[in-house]
């Protein structure tokens, strides 16, 4: 499935993937930052954003493929840098392990390598049916916005928190409960970080919740070429709420690459 993106700026590029249930916009100021230099295409992965929201479980294999379709509809076939946030690192860890040869560094921003506990399956099962219930995507909004951001954010940005709400509010409730179902369905992928060829820079929120430091610390040590930077005053969605130490992490990386 072809899929809605933003395209801008010159040079290798850097194809940036978002998180759940977000869109493209999360990436503006790694846009306006990293688009000076790099060409930055992110898209909006299907059901959300202003990609079509097709009915069905929305596979994480599903979500790389649309990624793929839509980089050969640009012509871009040369190896790109790949980065994903959460459910967006999820997408991109399958991706690598698909194509490798389509990609040149990798950037996991506030995710994981393991599968979801049947546990956590469970309580995706049951929030995608309350989601598909009430017709709207309230709830997950009201489940996760407050395990999202850091205490600082919460204090000094709360304004960031209502923008990130009005954004899930208007993923579509059937795009909710498909990505539930595809993300509580994923294979787990920590076996295949040792295989993983390419430079890695993982950048985790000090405060993530959601996937803590140590989680991320383990992860790059099992990528062989990695790094890994903790974002201060950042949870989960270390690129918008602190921007500036994401970019500077990011540019640094790039520019490291050659
Ligand atoms: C995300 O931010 O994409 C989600 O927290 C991913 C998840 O629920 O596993």
């Amino acid at each position: 499935m072809l899929l809605a993106y933003n395209d801008n700026g010159p040079g290798p590029v850097v194809v940036l993937l978002h998180g759940f249930p977000l869109d493209r916009s999360m990436w503006s100021s790694q846009e306006t930052t990293l688009g000076s230099v790099y060409r930055v295409i992110t898209p909006d992965l299907r059901g959300h954003g202003q990609s079509a929201a097709p009915e069905g479980v929305y596979s994480i294999e599903a979500m790389a493929e649309d990624v793929i379709e839509t980089l050969d509809a640009l012509q871009v076939t040369e190896p790109v840098v790949l980065g994903g946030l959460s459910m967006g690192g999820y997408v991109a860890l399958a991706l690598v392990a698909r194509y490798p040869e389509r990609f040149r560094a990798l950037l996991l921003i506030d995710t994981k390598a393991e599968a979801d506990s049947p546990e956590a399956a469970r309580g995706r099962e049951e929030l995608a049916s309350t989601v598909e219930g009430s017709g709207n995507s309230g709830a997950v909004a009201s489940a996760m916005l407050p395990k999202l951001f850091s205490e600082t954010t919460r204090q000094r940005r709360p304004q960031l928190i209502s923008e990130m709400r009005t954004v899930m509010e208007k993923t579509p409730a059937r795009a909710v409960a498909g990505a539930l179902r595809g993300m509580a369905a994923r294979q787990d992928r920590t076996a295949e970080l040792a295989q993983i060829a390419v430079p890695t820079l993982v950048l985790v929120g000090v405060d993530d919740a959601i996937t803590p430091p140590d989680g991320a610390q383990k992860m790059a040590e099992a990528i062989p070429d990695a790094l890994i930077v903790v974002v201060p005053d950042a949870g989960h969605l270390a690129p918008l709420e602190n921007p500036q130490a994401c970019n500077e992490a990011i540019l640094h990386f790039l520019q490291g690459l050659g």
